[in-house]
């Protein structure tokens, strides 16, 4: 028996990284899952893996994520659960980040994350009990060079999170996680440059990047009875990064 038989979860960011690892897992694991990615091909890969329904979605489209959401929980039976991981990162320095670049960072990063939870809320208040899990960052809590907008971003899901947790209480937990840096499509610029990785790694206490399976046992956790009492929380998971 799965730590999550028969949970329905929806998960963004499902073609890449963090979110298909979430998905591969939560389908070892027993789940029922609905998968949203822009990259529609992407998403159907993931979802064939992990037998699932699959759904070419721009979470900054609150149309088209209200359509979808709806259409995931008819053909899940209901929404337990939630794991919003679609992101995006433009790093540039303050002055020359491009007002486009900005309104697309709140849009994707923040803004879809809510398009998502206000579109599943009936579903999850009408679940038993239900979880959501919000992927933010370090960037969220200490600043670092050329990640204003992310990290703006980033620091509001963080505020929105605890806000949730306070107000969907006690029916509905919702948790962050932040992450430092995870090996996946978004590092890729780092994580390949032995010079930017080496320097990344000794930046840390635990002397490694992260790797999605690090993230996975977060969501994991956020997403199961063993965090009952634990809600409105930030995890970092950044080998000691976030309190230096
Ligand atoms: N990799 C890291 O070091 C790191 C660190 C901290 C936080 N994060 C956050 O973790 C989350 C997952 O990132 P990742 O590292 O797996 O990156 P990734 O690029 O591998 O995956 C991100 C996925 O989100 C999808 N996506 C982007 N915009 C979308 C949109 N508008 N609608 C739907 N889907 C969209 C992409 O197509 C992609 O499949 C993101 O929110 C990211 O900001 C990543």
């Amino acid at each position: 028996m799965g730590r999550l038989s028969d949970r329905r979860i929806v998960i963004t960011g499902a073609a890449s990284g963090m979110g298909r690892a979430i998905a591969l897992a939560f389908h070892a694991e027993g789940a029922k899952l609905a998968l949203l990615d822009r990259n529609a091909d992407g998403v159907a890969l993931t979802a064939a893996q992990a037998d699932a329904d699959a759904f070419g979605c721009d979470v900054a489209n609150r149309a088209e994520v209200a359509d979808v959401i709806a259409r995931a929980a008819q053909s899940l039976g209901g929404i337990d659960g939630v794991v919003n991981a679609a992101g995006i990162l433009d790093i540039k320095p303050a002055d020359e980040l491009t007002p486009e670049s900005w309104d697309r960072m709140i849009a994707v990063n923040l803004t879809g994350p809510f398009n998502i939870v206000h579109a599943a809320l009936p579903h999850l208040r009408a679940a038993e009990w239900a979880t959501i899990v919000n992927i933010s960052s370090v960037s969220g809590v200490m600043p670092m060079a050329g990640t204003s907008g992310y990290s703006a971003s980033k620091a509001g899901v963080l505020m929105w999170t605890r806000c949730l947790g306070m107000d969907l209480g006690p029916h509905i937990r919702a948790n962050a996680i932040l992450p430092g840096v995870i090996e996946t499509e978004m590092t890729r610029y780092l994580s390949e440059n032995p010079e930017h990785r080496a320097a990344a790694e000794e930046r840390v206490a635990l002397k490694r990047l992260g790797d999605t399976q690090d993230i996975v046992r977060a969501a994991l956790f956020f997403s199961t009875e063993d965090s009952a009492f634990t809600t409105g929380a930030a995890l970092p998971v950044d080998g000691g990064f976030s309190w230096r």
